[in-house]
């Protein structure tokens, strides 16, 4: 839905400019094709070779090139850009584009750019309160540019006070969400799990699992960006919810689970169960913690109720109703067996054989199979990827696109 999106990183010289290598990577990671235009100020603080490595791309400086070559090229670029990123935006670049002054590489880009633009400013606290520099940010705001931050701490130099450039993630986030952000499921409810369940022995031990809850809150955020109201029911983890339109419903056991289940189901069009719900919880749970008296301990375990399973037999011709899979061992037969005796729709299948997959990592790789027999193969990618390409795969197969 969203791969493909052509990013323009402006970077001018602060020592935050540092960061922009983070960024640049997180646009990478997301799938974009990222173009670097740095300041000559801007490469006293990273060097062209490490912008170049890390965006795939050369990298567009004053330093390179005669005038005209460069003049022709910023143009250029304007239009290849989906959207321009300028982190770190020192209060000369922002004064430059507020007052049509195009004497650089960038600045001459930005000004004949019509793409959205994005500005994360840093700078001295004095130089932000500053009239002038205040004038051109409401110039800039009035214009339409979007600023991220910039955020209050400590300065570069020395000093504490407003003007930090805000976080690479938070930029990146601002930015991806404003240019990927759909309204395609808009008066849709969904209902999420995320999360392992701890199954309490004792008052203070319990059964859990390696859960991070991650796919299932990137789950959550991408259904949101595309206009869903969210009900996110989620086991133990130390995850937020970054959408206003997501409902955290937090639960610790598979019986907690699935009582908030119920209560989200009948009215959710989309249902994703992504949680490592336990499959076993003790039989009972001792009043007191257990003590270490004999040399074995056997406890007693029952069946949870399966969640996927239940809310799938109660599903009506409307619901979208998504299972996982973990498999080790004949992944695709037995994922769609999991398909078929849950009554689900959709069934996304994580194999643990594959290097990258999994309960702790940042990424994986998925295979989605529904019940009409189609199947996609997914690559590596990171779980915020793998959301969007899920919902994507939902919204076509709930064929929303045309009905809205
Ligand atoms: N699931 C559930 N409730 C349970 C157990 C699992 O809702 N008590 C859901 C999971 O959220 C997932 C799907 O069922 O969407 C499959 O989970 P998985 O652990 O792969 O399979 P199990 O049904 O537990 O079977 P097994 O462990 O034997 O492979």
């Amino acid at each position: 839905m969203c791969n493909n999106l052509h990013i323009v990183i402006g970077i001018t010289g602060g020592i935050a400019a540092y960061k922009s290598l983070s960024l640049i990577r997180l646009f990478k990671k997301a799938g974009a094709e990222v173009k670097v235009v740095a300041t000559p100020h801007a490469l006293e603080f990273v060097t062209p070779l490490t912008l170049q490595t890390l965006s795939q791309n050369t990298v567009y400086s004053d330093m390179f090139g005669t005038a005209e070559k460069v003049d022709v090229e910023h143009i250029s670029l304007a239009e290849w850009a989906d959207a321009v990123v300028v982190a770190p935006a020192t209060a000369n670049i922002i004064g430059k584009l507020a007052n049509g002054i195009a004497d650089d590489a960038l600045s001459t880009m930005l000004l004949a750019c019509t793409k959205p633009l994005f500005f994360a400013p840093a700078m001295n606290k004095n130089m932000l309160a500053h009239p002038a520099v205040q004038e051109n940010l409401r110039t800039l705001q009035q214009r339409g540019i979007t600023f991220i931050g910039p955020d209050a701490g400590f300065l570069a130099c020395g000093t504490t006070g407003e003007g930090r450039m805000k976080e690479p993630e938070e930029i990146f986030s601002t930015v991806w969400d404003a240019l990927t952000t759909t309204q395609v499921l808009k008066g849709r409810r969904a209902l999420v799990t995320a999360g392992p369940t701890y199954e309490p022995i004792d008052p203070v031990r319990f059964i859990g699992n390696h859960s991070s809850g991650l796919m299932g809150f990137a789950l959550a955020r991408t259904l949101a960006r595309h206009g869903a109201q969210v009900t996110l029911v989620t086991g133990p983890t130390h995850l937020e919810v970054q959408h206003p339109m997501v409902e955290r419903v937090d639960v610790t056991t598979a019986a907690q689970m699935l009582e908030a289940c119920e209560a989200a189901a009948p009215t959710s069009d989309i249902i994703i169960m992504s949680a490592a719900v336990a499959d076993y919880t003790p039989e009972t749970v001792a009043p007191e913690k257990i003590k270490k008296n004999d040399d074995k301990l056997v406890l007693p375990l029952k069946k949870t109720t399966d969640i996927l399973a239940t809310i799938g037999k109660q599903k009506t011709e409307n619901q979208c109703v998504v299972g996982f899979a973990l498999e080790t061992e004949h992944e695709e037969a037995n994922a769609l067996t999991k398909l078929k005796n849950k009554n689900a729709d959709i069934i996304v299948l994580n194999s643990l054989r594959n290097e990258g997959a999994g309960f702790k990592c940042p990424t994986n790789i998925v295979t989605i199979m529904d019940r009409n027999g189609n199947k996609v193969q997914g690559e590596l990618k990171d779980k915020a990827q793998v959301a969007e390409d899920i919902v994507t795969y939902v919204i076509d197969y709930m064929n929303l696109k045309n009905s809205l």
